[in-house]
């Protein structure tokens, strides 16, 4: 594949490698993202927290009159300000301006000041009296304290209990893991200005712009048509960015109204990584059941998410994680309670796989755990426990095309040559006495769509000019995953245009009103279905319109007054889902994937090192094979991240601190580098995979990739287990850091007689 544009004139970019749209922006340093929009904005005003230092308080006074006399500072918001709701969230739970103190680091209220640092200097001038109060911080405190919040969930098919009665092999566990930090490089910003008729208008680095809209109307007291919010570009959202913004964006805008002047919020990394939420980290008890051929027969789990001080999207995050603990796995007797813990931490929320990642990681840690346990090989237990043609999920939704997993099985152990590097391994392992290596193969089946159905819609406008220039807007936004470059691939295809005639203008709410979160991976199925509805409608208009060129007709069009712009739409049929009984055909296909992956473990240190990794992944008919290959390698390895380096610690000790972020930045905060890639990874996209009823065939690939990183810590249990007498059962932590992985060699070596959990 050679990368770059289609040669000029091409007019079936669809399915060719083009370069992201922004690629040469990027590397150059010319795309803007929001906050360089204030070094081109006159007359603006910086806002900075005051941060609460309890992870459990009550606000008992506060004065700002010093901070008001502190030299440049302009402003203080506090509750008292708030025309409209004082509340950031869409459950109604989140005050802006609190009074009660949820996690350390909460922002009370926010200075405005003519230079950050100046408001920053205010903000340590404000007095803030606090009535210190009982915290929770993990989620075990949480659930001895019976602290929850939401609704509970519950999931269930057959009869559990029946199951694991007439089970061959039954095994229980207990695992809690953790969650992660979404480290976007560029951090939450947004820029607020007011124009002379109080009319709003917000620049944010938001996934959700509607959202973001609809909060800072709420908060302002205004009408959606008030406030447009416009995004140019994220520098990575991640699910970070579908929530989390709306407070943010909603206190630069109340500050600007108040004011009169533009106002910046931007937050540093440390502000960044104190304030907003990250994915849940979980805990999980299960018990399992396996007949004699190591089939699983029953699963009876519970799962209790961290949320946090409030919901947020934590209910949705949980309903799919319970949606995706079968992973690829036909379970026929199963229940699956789910829970969200209140704890005093910032509000956790979305993060690539929406909760789809921590269902699967707790039934693949299950596998990995159980196969020595039943005596069959890990990749000879998963494959066993496939999907077939005809069975449905625990929720009652059909699987679509699992011989697709199954195709995508058996090209990734003959592309990673799978059987002969096994023997090489166990050569490699019998000489080694303080290096041992593993080689692990697992599956990911992810469900595309929003559960919730209403949500998937989405909206475009597309202007075409009478010089046959075309101009496309949609409801989408672009984070780096190439959803635009995708819209002009679509766009120019539909219209059978070379793709340099097309552009595309930022995602704004006053060009496309009532959008959905940029998220579920369905930014392409879904804002893609209305560019080509919107370009089919203006084509059908011009059908019998004479001409030699395009342009030609575009502007015969133009004389014959035929409108030449056209807002699309579209909407998924076939879906629906009741959130209540955890039953219905929430998705509209499932994306598969597979990964090989071989790791080196350390005995000394436990440091560990990926030797390679072969992934073969099914992205339909691909629109953007570069951009594929991009988000899987992406994907992948921000899945490797989470499950072996990027461990979140809070203060859990009693002292002044509790509740404190302790990895609030890059030096405490590993995410991974060059030096943790894996030194060979070779990525193929499954052929043949054609998706009825997407645009282009086509299938979602932003999230499903990270769970290809299961892969790698399957084969670090494997090379752990390799220091063992061969059958013994490997526990490990996630994520598995080398301190991990060490002790966890230190107990492969002296296996217990009696192992922490029992079967
Ligand atoms: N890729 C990049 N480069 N940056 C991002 O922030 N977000 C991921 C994924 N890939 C993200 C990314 C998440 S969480 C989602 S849901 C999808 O992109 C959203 O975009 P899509 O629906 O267009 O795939
Ligand atoms: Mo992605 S977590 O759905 O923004």
């Amino acid at each position: 594949m050679s990368g770059g544009r289609p040669d000029a004139g091409d007019t079936t970019s669809v399915g060719r490698p083009v370069a992201h749209e922004s690629a040469v922006q990027h590397v150059t340093g010319k795309a803007l993202y929001t906050d360089d929009l204030v070094y081109r904005t006159a007359n603006v005003l910086h806002a900075y927290p005051v941060q609460a230092p309890h992870a459990h308080a009550l606000v008992t006074s506060l004065d700002v009159s010093l901070a008001l006399e502190m030299p440049g500072v302009v402003r203080v918001l506090t509750a008292a300000d708030v025309p409209g709701v004082n509340d950031a969230g869409v459950k109604h739970d989140e005050p802006l301006f609190p009074t009660e103190v949820m996690y350390y680091g909460h922002a009370v209220c926010w200075v405005l000041g003519e230079s950050l640092e100046q408001a920053r200097l205010g903000a340590g001038a404000v007095r803030v009296e606090y009535r210190p109060l009982p915290s929770v911080i993990t989620v075990r405190e949480a659930i001895a304290e019976q602290s929850y919040q939401g609704a509970p969930l519950l999931m269930e098919r057959g009869a559990a209990a029946e199951g694991l009665a007439g089970a061959a092999h039954v095994f229980e566990g207990e695992f809690a893991f953790s969650g992660q930090e979404h480290f976007y490089l560029e951090t939450h910003s947004s820029l607020a200005m007011t124009d002379e008729a109080g009319q709003v208008f917000v620049q944010a680095s938001t996934q959700h712009p509607s959202e973001t809209q609809e909060i800072v109307a709420h908060v302002l007291g205004l009408r959606s048509h008030e406030v447009t919010v416009q995004c140019l570009r994220m520098g990575g959202g991640f699910g970070g960015k579908e929530m989390q913004p709306h407070g943010l964006a909603a206190v630069a805008a109340l500050g600007a109204q108040l004011t009169g002047r533009p106002v910046r919020m931007r937050l540093s990394r440390a502000l960044d990584m104190a304030l907003t939420g990250k994915r849940h980290g979980f805990h999980a008890s299960w018990r399992v059941g396996f007949d004699a051929d190591g089939k699983l027969l029953a699963l009876d789990a519970t799962l209790t998410s961290d949320g946090g001080w409030s919901l947020d999207l934590s209910e949705p995050v949980l309903s799919r994680a319970l949606c995706h603990i079968d992973n690829a796995y036909w379970i026929p007797h199963i229940s699956v309670k789910g829970r969200v813990a209140r704890t005093n931490k910032t509000s956790q929320t979305a993060f690539r796989g929406f909760g789809g990642p921590q269902g699967m990681l707790v039934i693949e840690d299950i596998l990995g755990r159980c196969a020595p346990r039943l005596g069959v090989p890990a990749d000879e237990l998963r494959r066993r426990n496939f999907y077939r043609p005809g069975q449905e999920t625990p929720y009652g939704q059909p699987v679509r095309h699992p011989e697709r997993l199954e195709r995508s099985w058996q090209q990734a152990l003959d592309i990673s040559d799978f059987q002969r590097r096994q023997g090489e391994i166990e050569r490699f392992n019998a000489g080694n006495r303080h290096r041992r290596r593993g080689l692990a193969i697992t599956p990911l089946k992810f469900g595309i769509s929003f559960n919730f159905t209403a949500f998937n819609q989405a909206g475009a406008l597309v202007h075409v000019y009478k010089d046959g220039s075309v101009l496309i807007n949609h409801g989408g936004t672009e984070m780096g995953q190439g959803l635009h470059t995708k819209m002009l691939q679509v766009a120019a295809t539909t219209l059978g245009l070379p793709l340099e005639k097309v552009r595309l203008a930022p995602t704004r709410t006053d060009k496309v009103p009532n959008t959905s979160a940029t998220a579920a991976s369905s930014g392409t199925d879904l804002n893609g279905a209305a560019v080509q509805d919107a370009c089919r409608q203006i084509l059908d208009r011009i059908r019998d319109v004479p001409g030699e060129t395009w342009e030609e007709r575009v502007t015969n069009a133009y004389f014959s007054r035929i409108q030449l712009s056209a807002a699309g739409f579209y909407r998924t049929e076939g879906i629906h889902w009741d959130g209540r009984a955890m039953r219905g055909h929430p998705f509209k296909y499932f994306a598969y994937g597979v990964a090989v992956a071989e790791a080196e473990v350390d005995a000394f240190t436990g440091a560990y090192e990926i030797r390679r990794v072969d992934i073969v992944h099914d992205v339909g008919d691909s629109i953007s094979p570069l951009i594929d290959i991009g988000q899987i390698e992406g994907g992948f390895v921000q899945g490797l991240g989470w499950l072996t380096l990027e461990d979140l610690r809070w203060d859990e000790t009693d002292g002044p601190h509790r509740g404190r972020l302790l990895t609030a930045g890059a030096s405490t905060y590993k995410i991974p580098s060059f030096s943790e890639m894996p030194d060979v990874l070779n990525v193929t996209l499954l052929d043949e995979a054609t998706e009825d009823g997407v645009v282009h065939g086509s299938k979602a690939v932003g999230e499903p990739p990270f769970m290809l990183a299961f892969s790698v810590r399957e084969a670090i249990r494997q090379a752990v287990a390799a220091f063992g007498p061969g059958d013994a059962a490997v526990e490990l932590p996630s994520p598995a850091t080398p301190e991990q992985v060490y002790w966890a060699v230190q107990r492969a070596r002296v296996p217990r007689r009696e192992p922490a959990w029992t079967g």
